[in-house]
């Protein structure tokens, strides 16, 4: 049986769609198969990391029961497999999101499911559907106490926590540290993905991070997490050292 691992969080913005996407492609690199859904079907933007601007199958034709989930998926070089969700406000009609527990993954071994933000419809679906979670946050109070909430609901559907994930982390300029996040939240810390402008300009070339430049900061801790997710060693790329000089002169 599949990972079925829910992405959520309590605030909007905080990096859960830069993490499905780069995430999926990091454990597709350590040989597994990998699906990813864009389970935010109201604000979807999952298809943009990976150049999808028209693609005329998608998750909400699935769960009409219009279509096969194999119709709307896409097959991107990396190996990951990605189902869009639509972009138009008309294709919300008759979407049922409780249905994404009832899809079959197939041979794939592990789902990331992107979700909307917040305790709405569509995060009630991914807690359904999901036997993991991962909380993602910023380390600001704003955001971990809605992580705090998200976690009593999570509670209720008997889902098994794996952690929180701290994104867009800056040395010096967090509200709050890692110990405090763990002491708040009862959640382990499981990456801290340093804010890092590679992630933005990947996003404008419509590509994951862990393409535009693997050994960028925030690539690497993904890399890390991922190896941590599947219980493998982790060892940081080659020639980081340079590319670190790199990055620095290209700030
Ligand atoms: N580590 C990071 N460093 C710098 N920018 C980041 C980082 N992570 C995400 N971002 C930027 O933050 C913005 C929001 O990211 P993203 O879309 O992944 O958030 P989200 O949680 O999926 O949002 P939503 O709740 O609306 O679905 C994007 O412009 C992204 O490029
Ligand atoms: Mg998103």
């Amino acid at each position: 049986m599949a990972r079925i691992i829910g992405i959520i969080s309590g605030k909007g913005g905080v990096g859960k769609t830069t993490l499905v996407a780069n995430l999926g492609v990091a454990l597709s690199s350590f040989e597994k198969k990998v699906t990813i859904v864009d389970c935010n079907i109201t604000t979807s933007h999952l298809g943009f990391y990976f150049d999808f601007l028209y693609y005329p199958k998608t998750l909400n034709q699935v769960l009409r029961e219009e279509i096969t989930l194999e119709e709307a998926t896409y097959y991107h070089n990396t190996g990951v497999k990605i189902i869009p969700a639509a972009l138009s406000v008309e294709e919300l009609m008759g979407v049922d999101i409780n249905k994404i527990k009832n899809l079959d993954f197939g041979d794939t071994e592990i789902v990331l499911l992107d979700s909307a933000p917040g305790l709405g419809r569509e995060a009630m679906g991914v807690l359904n559907a999901c036997n993991e979670l991962i909380f993602v946050a910023t380390p600001f109070m704003n955001s971990i106490s809605d992580v705090i909430k998200c976690n009593k609901i999570a509670k209720y559907f008997g889902v098994k926590p794996l952690g929180i994930v701290l994104n867009m982390y800056r040395k010096g300029l967090n509200e709050v540290d890692e110990n405090d996040v763990e002491e708040l939240t009862e959640l382990k810390v499981l990456a801290k993905i340093p804010f890092d402008l590679n992630v933005q300009k990947s996003l404008i070339y419509r590509m994951p991070t862990i393409i535009y430049n693997p050994y960028s900061p925030a690539s690497i801790e993904i890399e890390r997490l991922a190896a941590y997710l599947i219980g493998k060693e982790y060892k940081p790329p080659k020639g980081r050292l340079f590319y670190r000089i790199l990055n620095f002169f290209k700030k």
